[in-house]
C-alpha cells in the first residue's frame, strides 16, 4: 500500500507560494529532522530551484543526533545552501536564523533593501511554533495588506528582514514509498488518508532493524526472543503491554497501532530518525525507476488503444 493524498486547499497554497517566490531573495525550508528527505517538498525544489536556501532540521529534540549530523553534512555540501538543526526549546532561534539567512544573501540589508524571505514547510513540521518563537512581541501583518494574499502573512522580524509565511503544502504524488510511510508515521498526513495498522507495521519493521534496543527497552520485551520477532509479533506484544485489548483479552490491533504511532510521535520510544542520506539515495532511485516503468506502461496502453 502506498500513502497518497492531496487535499484541495493544497492547490491554493501552491499558487500562493509560486507567486511569492518571484519576489523573494531566498527560501527557508523547514524539515522534520526525523525524516529530512521525506519531509522536503519536491514541488518547492522545482519552484525555488534558483533561490538560495536555508534548510532547518526542526524538532531535532526527537531525532537521532548522530543521524542529524549526517544530514547536516549532506546539506552543507549542496550549493547556495545553509542548514541549521533546531527545536522549540531553542531560545536563540530567531538570531540564528537571521544570521544564517544574511550570510546566504549578504547584499540585501538596510531599509531600502530589506532581505525578503519565504518560509515553507509541510504540515506539522513545527513551522508555526518556530515562527511564533521568532516573532515574540513583534508584529505579524496578515492578509489585508496590499500585495499580500489571504493565504500568506508578512512578518517583520527586523526593519530590513521580512519573512513571508505560507500555509503548509504537500504535493500530489509521492513516488518514494518509504517517504509516504515516514510522513504518515510522523503525523504529517491526515488520519483519513492512511491505514494506521499498515503504517505502524512499517514503522515497527524499520525500528526492529535499526533501533531494536530502543524498542525492547520501551516495551520491556524479552531481550533473547525479540530480535527474531516479526512486525506483527511486535504489534501484538505492544497491544498487550499498552492495554490495547478487546473483550476476552484479544488484541485490538487498531488501538495497538495508534499507541505505537503516538509513542513514536511523542518521542517516547527514543530519539529516532527514519532515514539516512544513503538510504534515501537507494529509495529515491527505486521510486524513480518504478515511476518510469509506470509511465512507460501507461504510454504503451494508450498507444495500443489508439492503434
Ligand atoms: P506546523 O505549523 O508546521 O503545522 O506545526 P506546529 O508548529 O503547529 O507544530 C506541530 C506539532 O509539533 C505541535 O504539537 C507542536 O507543539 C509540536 N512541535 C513543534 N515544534 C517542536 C519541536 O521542536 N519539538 C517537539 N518535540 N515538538 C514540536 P501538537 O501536539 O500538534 O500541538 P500542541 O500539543 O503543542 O498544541
Amino acid at each position: 500500500m502506498a500513502i497518497q493524498w492531496y487535499p484541495g486547499h493544497m492547490n491554493k497554497a501552491k499558487k500562493a507560494i509560486a507567486e511569492r517566490i518571484k519576489s523573494v531573495d531566498m527560501v527557508i525550508e523547514v524539515l522534520d529532522a526525523r525524516l529530512p528527505a521525506s519531509s522536503a517538498n519536491p514541488l518547492l525544489a522545482k519552484l525555488a530551484a534558483d533561490k538560495p536556501k536555508l534548510k532547518i532540521l526542526n524538532k531535532q529534540d526527537l531525532a537521532d543526533p548522530e543521524r542529524t549530523e549526517l544530514w547536516l553534512t549532506d546539506y552543507r555540501a549542496q550549493p547556495h545552501t545553509n542548514v541549521l538543526a533546531l527545536d522549540a526549546s531553542e531560545k536563540q532561534a530567531a538570531s540564528k536564523i537571521i544570521a544564517a539567512c544574511r550570510s546566504l544573501v549578504p547584499n540585501r540589508h538596510g531599509l531600502d533593501r530589506p532581505l525578503r524571505v519565504l518560509i515553507c514547510g509541510i504540515p506539522n513540521v513545527g513551522k508555526s511554533t518556530l515562527i511564533n518563537g521568532m516573532l515574540g512581541k513583534r508584529s505579524a501583518k496578515t492578509g489585508n495588506e496590499p500585495g499580500i494574499t489571504k493565504a500568506e502573512q508578512r512578518l517583520i522580524l527586523a526593519d530590513d528582514f521580512w519573512l513571508y509565511d505560507t500555509p503548509g503544502m504537500l504535493w500530489p504524488k509521492i513516488i518514494v514509498e518509504e517517504a509516504g510511510y515516514n510522513l504518515a508515521a510522523s503525523g504529517a498526513v491526515g488520519r483519513n488518508a492512511l491505514d494506521e495498522e499498515t503504517v505502524a507495521l512499517e514503522l515497527l519493521d524499520y525500528l526492529r532493524r535499526h533501533y531494536l534496543s530502543l524498542l525492547q527497552l520501551r516495551y520491556q520485551a524479552d531481550l533473547s526472543e525479540s530480535p527474531h520477532w516479526r512486525d506483527d509479533n511486535w504489534l501484538e506484544w505492544i497491544g498487550k503491554k499498552r492495554g490495547a485489548l478487546l473483550s476476552g483479552g484479544r488484541i485490538d490491533y487498531q488501538k495497538a497501532a495508534e499507541r505505537v504511532l503516538t509513542d513514536f510521535r511523542d518521542g517516547l520510544i527514543g530519539r529516532i530518525t527514519l532515514e539516512t542520506p544513503n538510504q534515501w539515495v537507494v529509495w529515491l532511485k527505486k521510486g524513480q525507476m518504478q515511476e518510469a516503468q509506470l509511465k512507460a506502461e501507461r504510454a504503451a496502453k494508450k498507444a495500443a488503444r489508439k492503434s
